[in-house]
């Protein structure tokens, strides 16, 4: 397996105006379009079956069989629906993306609608980040007057139109179907599933809800081929992704490269760790994953070895944490995240974080007892496998995975009545 980064989606990034439509035709965008367009539908979706591409938005569930899970066509509206709601916290790879090159997104947009049947599709972008609005609406309009979207595109007779949404900022409508809630124009909470919105999405129609990064590694897929994307990443998690490094590392950014790649690969490439300090522990997946420490600096970033060690490779995004940051502290934080998007619909997660975020703020402040870290965990127990939707485990996954790994940490906040961290040295959470 290669561990060098490979810049698909990146590849220009480091061009002039990359978030130009010419920068990206004139490195050969929309050539996969008219190349698919030349394809049968089914076809489409059985290469990207073969891909072996898993939904970089978190979940990893492959994007052929969801494709696939649509009904048979029977005339009426079907939708594609972009999640680009991104805003788990350490999570930068969807918006990075969007900003530097919108135009391949708006390409993997067409290519998608046209494997799947559907003629209007829909991005939901969070509404906070006004100039990847911009960037894509530019890019959806320049599309228009190439012809990439709108009537008959390039003589198909196919036809998409492209709506790009900006949502109000609310976390929770990055869960799948409280984004199709909002996008009708109701309030963002998740919905039961089953259906799922592949069956009953978007105005009660069979919908695919994509992430931003799935959606824009298809036209790569399609120039290139099935052969070439296998022959990254490992056995089970094919192809490359993009890792959002952030916190105490030398050089923070996403970094292209296959799946399977080791953190310890990818801070070599970072420049390590910032001042030369110690990693003491960080996350593979972003706030809502187990966190990990230095015993898993070699574990390889894929679905299955991430999961096997204990945690998710949701979203990739690698928050590192060295030495001198308190991990009580790092929690807190997160879970305060969470306790303000608790989206309230159901009580383990409406209450369970707010008494998470009592809990720990004590703790935190060297005000808390030896009780309240039992407390701790037994609230955590009260939410996790019992909320709605997957914040409530989110929200409890730091918490539960810190008390295992530090939990002298906890026990001296407690025994000295006060942090034992200068917060300032961290520089982090202020
Ligand atoms: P999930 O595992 O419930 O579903 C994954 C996808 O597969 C969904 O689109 C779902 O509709 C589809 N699916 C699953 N089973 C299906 C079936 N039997 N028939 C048809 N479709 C089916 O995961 P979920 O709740 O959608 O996402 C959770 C993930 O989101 C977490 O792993 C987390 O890492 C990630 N996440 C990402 C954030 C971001 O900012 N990108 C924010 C928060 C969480
Ligand atoms: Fe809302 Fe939290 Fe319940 Fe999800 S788990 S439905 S975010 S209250």
């Amino acid at each position: 397996m290669t561990t060098e980064l490979v810049p698909v989606l990146s590849d220009i990034w480091d061009q002039e105006k990359s978030w130009k439509r010419d920068t990206y035709v004139a490195n050969g965008g929309y050539t996969a379009l008219k190349k698919a367009l030349g394809m049968q539908p089914t076809d489409l979706v059985q290469m990207v079956k073969d891909s072996g591409l898993r939904g970089r938005g978190g979940a990893g569930f492959p994007t052929g069989m969801k494709w696939g899970f649509l009904p048979p066509d029977d005339g009426k509206p079907r939708y594609l629906v972009v999640n680009a709601d991104e805003s788990e916290p350490g999570t930068c790879k969807d918006i990075p993306l969007m900003l530097a090159n919108p135009n391949v997104l708006v390409e993997g947009v067409a290519i998608t609608s046209f494997a799947i049947g559907c003629n209007h599709a829909f991005i939901y972008l969070r509404g906070e980040v006004v100039h990847v609005y911009r960037r894509l609406l530019q890019a959806v309009r320049e599309a228009y007057e190439a012809g990439d979207l709108g009537k008959d595109i390039h003589g198909s007779g196919f036809d998409l139109d492209v709506t790009v949404h900006a949502g109000a900022g609310a976390y929770i409508c990055g869960e799948e179907t409280a984004l199709l809630d909002s996008l009708e124009g109701r309030r963002g909470q998740p919905r039961l599933k089953p259906p799922f919105p592949a069956v009953a999405g978007l105005y009660a129609r069979p919908t695919v809800v994509n992430n931003v990064e799935s959606v824009a590694s298809v036209p790569a897929i399609v120039n290139n081929g099935v052969e070439w994307f296998t022959a990254m990443g490992t056995e089970r998690s094919k192809g490359h992704g993009i890792f959002s490094l952030s916190g105490h590392v030398e050089r923070p950014g996403q970094y292209e490269a296959p799946l399977g790649i080791t953190l310890r690969e990818l801070l070599d490439m970072a420049g390590g760790m910032r001042g030369g300090k110690k990693l003491k522990f960080w996350t593979p997946g972003g706030s809502s994953t187990p966190i990990f420490t230095d015993a898993q600096l070699d574990t390889p970033l894929d679905y299955e070895s991430v999961g096997a060690a204990g945690s998710m490779l949701g979203t990739r995004a690698l928050q590192i944490f060295d030495e001198t940051t308190c991990v009580v502290r790092a929690v807190t934080r997160w879970t305060e995240f969470y306790k303000h998007e608790s989206c309230g619909k159901c009580t383990p997660c409406r209450e369970g974080t707010f008494w998470l975020t009592q809990i720990l703020k004590r703790l935190e402040a060297g005000k808390g007892t030896e009780a309240d870290i039992q407390q701790l965990l037994d609230t955590c127990d009260s939410i996790a496998g019992r909320s709605f939707c997957a914040l409530g485990d989110g929200a409890t996954s730091s918490i539960i995975s810190s008390v295992k790994l530090f939990r002298e940490e906890y026990e001296r906040h407690v025994s000295e009545g006060a942090c034992p961290f200068d917060h300032a040295a961290s520089a982090l959470f202020e």
